[in-house]
């Protein structure tokens, strides 16, 4: 009988903590020996010789099989997105589960779960999104839930069928105050949003490139103080998704300063697109409208100086993926009369850590360690996974990603198995990507195949944030 199930020698692991050269004993799907020449046998060997052994990633911005309003469909369900998460070195993703309006969130978190189940090639958990905030909801759903595990939620400040009053948002907020789950928060000014579309529109400037001139700085900027105050209020700590620019980071700031409890996200499209992105021919820059949009060089300046002096706790890929050549997706018919009709959101569950890896670390921003931070560590520790998840250390999970450091990568679509049918990234020039997947110790991508025989991902309720810190009289914490 083998030691081990599975062991991976030879390569170099990195956490967040340090890096040594190291073998990895997998038993049962854990990690059960580190040692330099781990003695033993087992009935998987893998070389890791040259490569580095990482925690999996983890991506806590995803979006799959989220209605998106009449004829838009998603172009990644279950399946397809992990699958995807798992070619890009993801081991675990947290989707949103929305309740839509007049939903009860149980039968929203019960359809989600009927859509993952044996679907995930990753293992996954639900936020939840909160569009209805009823008193049933607030009083018992959300409780109950957050018992259960979904430990969570995103609030939104604008989208017409999402967003909250700032009396909705304080009653949320305060729930989570009670119960210790951390809110995340869309911060952007619906009604400037909306007052400068109608004027755009009556203009006659409706292209795509218009999106971003109806949500400029000030907009998020605005919402990001405005959503930072509310929490301020109740004293509740909050988790700002997709941040884009100086301005709203100057916000974060001086919350941090001020000692809150206010964490940052931001996101690849900040990184490397920019607002001209969006200025296609035709409707082509539809491949670039997503919420808050991509700036400007400098706006991608300050994310990176957030990324390397810790404003940003995670880096998450808000992968929200419609098709392009679909009147299903990008080119829905509606689209092409004005930009407010166009889908928002982009794909990118493939290439955040691949992106994140050569123009951070490779181009010497972020140490190895800080990449892990940022896309695994800090993920589990926000959102109540840790140290199950985001960690190579005896009792984790086994959730390990082998990158060959020096590969050089032409990105292009086909790398990335997704259901969409484009990347915004086509043709980015890397150097480093993820050749091995491996989740509870199953080998799931290897060299570029899905080895995988099917979906044994798994759903894993969480702990409390270890954001939050809240001493908790029923235990979950
Ligand atoms: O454009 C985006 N980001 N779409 C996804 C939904 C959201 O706001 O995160
Ligand atoms: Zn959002
Ligand atoms: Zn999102």
């Amino acid at each position: 009988m083998a030691d081990f199930d599975l062991i991976v020698r030879g390569g170099t692991v990195v956490t967040e903590s340090g890096t040594t050269r190291c073998d990895v004993g997998v038993k049962n799907g854990r990690i059960e020996a580190l040692a330099e020449n781990l003695d033993g046998n087992a009935e998987t060997i893998i070389d890791a010789t040259g490569r580095l052994v990482l925690p999996g990633g983890i991506d806590s911005h995803v979006h799959l099989s989220q209605p998106s309003g009449p004829g838009i469909v998603m172009a990644d369900d279950f399946e397809s997105g992990t699958r995807s998460a798992a070619f890009g070195g993801n081991t675990t993703v947290l989707p949103f589960c929305l309740q839509q309006k007049g939903q009860s969130l149980r039968e929203a978190v019960k359809h989600y779960h009927s859509e993952a189940e044996g679907r995930c090639y990753t293992d996954v958990s639900f936020h939840l999104i909160i569009s209805d905030p009823t008193e049933q909801v607030l009083g018992q759903e959300l409780p109950a839930l957050v018992k259960d595990g979904y430990t969570s939620f995103k609030v939104f400040m604008t989208y017409e069928d999402l967003k909250l009053s700032d009396l909705e948002l304080l009653r949320v907020m305060d729930v989570a105050r009670e119960t210790g789950a951390l809110v995340m928060v869309h911060a952007e000014n619906h009604d400037a949003i909306r007052f400068l579309t109608e004027r755009l529109e009556r203009e006659g400037r409706t292209e795509p490139r218009h999106h971003a001139t109806s949500r400029p700085i000030a907009v998020e900027r605005e919402a990001t103080h405005r959503a930072i105050s509310l929490a301020e209020l109740i004293d509740v700590p909050v988790m700002i998704v997709h941040v884009s620019n100086r301005e709203a980071m100057d916000e974060i700031r001086r919350a941090q300063g001020k000692g809150l409890k206010v964490f940052a996200e931001t996101c690849p499209q900040y990184l490397v697109l920019t607002e001209s992105d969006l200025d296609g021919l035709n409707m082509e820059g539809a491949k670039y409208v997503c919420s808050p949009p991509p700036r400007d060089a400098a706006s991608q300046d300050a994310c990176w100086e957030g990324i390397e002096d810790g404003t940003f706790a995670v880096f998450s890929s808000d992968h929200c993926p419609f098709r392009y050549e679909d009147v299903a997706g990008k080119l829905a018919p509606k689209g092409r009369t004005s930009f407010r009709w166009i889908p928002n959101g982009i794909p990118g569950i493939a290439t955040r850590l691949p992106i994140l890896f050569s123009k951070g670390v490779g181009e010497g921003r972020i140490s190895l360690q800080t990449f892990v931070a940022l896309t695994s560590t800090n993920h589990a520790r926000a959102y109540g996974l840790y140290p199950r998840k985001g960690d190579i250390a005896l009792g984790s999970d086994a959730d390990l990603a082998i990158w060959d450091p020096e590969k050089k990568v032409t990105l292009t679509h086909d790398l990335l198995h997704d259901g969409c049918d484009y990347t915004p990234y086509e043709g980015m020039e890397l150097t480093g990507w993820p050749v091995t997947t491996i989740v509870g110790g199953r080998v799931i991508v290897d060299d570029g195949v899905l080895v995988a025989v099917r979906p044994e991902g798994v759903h894993v309720a969480r702990g409390q944030s270890e954001y939050v810190h809240k001493e908790l009289d029923h235990g979950t914490a």
